[in-house]
């Protein structure tokens, strides 16, 4: 994602704790008491400006999300759009996905989302990518047990490496699509990445997997 740094990102958060949650170990083990129903919690890892996270929210009020990102001056775009147009079934968090077992306690989650994450296609970044082994653990430590993995992406290099590492782990696969556009896909909600990709044609792969 093209980063526009904006000056006071910093401060706009802070002015919106009810939503844009500041102290997130704090609520470790304790998720739920931040929404209003006590309902499963979703989460999506890099929400970008949030297009997906708040659709998906607004056909789902019967399940809580928590959407992280980890640049201040993309989810202030994101939290601007929550603002215009409130949900009480979201929570913001802006945090890096390196930090999530301080954040959620094992079984927290429900299901985790992993849209269009960045691909890091040279070797020795191997380990930024979202899907190596050592987030894999990560997500190990905040899902229920058996609970799912949504990962969609545009970059066959990435997903081929999702693949092998996901086979690796030994993880079982609910869904794979080469072309997650020329299947079945009502029930999918595009972010404004697939849109982009989607537009030029582009084939969208898609896995659903657990541990
Ligand atoms: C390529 S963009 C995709 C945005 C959105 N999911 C979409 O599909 O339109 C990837 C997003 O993930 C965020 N991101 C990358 N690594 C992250 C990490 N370790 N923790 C949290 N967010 C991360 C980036 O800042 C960026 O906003």
């Amino acid at each position: 994602m093209r980063l526009r740094k904006v000056r006071d990102a910093g401060e706009r958060l802070a002015q919106h704790p009810d939503v844009m949650i500041s102290d997130p170990e704090t609520h470790r083990g304790r998720w739920r008491d931040l929404f209003a129903q006590d309902a499963p919690i979703q989460l999506e890892i890099g929400i970008g400006k949030g297009r997906f996270l708040f659709e998906t929210a607004k056909r789902h009020p019967e399940i809580n999300f928590v959407g992280i990102e980890k640049y201040d001056s993309v989810i202030v775009r994101a939290l601007e759009k929550l603002l215009s147009e409130p949900l009480s079934n979201v929570r913001l968090v802006h945090m890096d996905a390196e930090d999530l077992p301080n954040v959620f306690a094992f079984g927290e989650i429900d299901l985790l989302y992993l849209n269009f994450s960045d691909p890091w296609p040279k070797t020795h970044h191997a380990k930024r990518r979202l899907t190596s082994p050592l987030f894999l653990t990560r997500y190990e430590a905040v899902l229920r047990p058996h609970a799912g993995i949504l990962y969609k992406t545009d970059d066959f290099a990435f997903f081929a490496y999702t693949m092998r590492t996901l086979v690796d782990a030994g993880c079982t696969f609910d869904r794979i699509s080469l072309d997650l556009h020329a299947e079945r896909h009502e029930d999918n909600v595009e972010t404004e990445f697939e849109s982009r990709f989607v537009g030029r044609g582009q084939p969208i792969y898609h896995i659903a997997f657990h541990f």
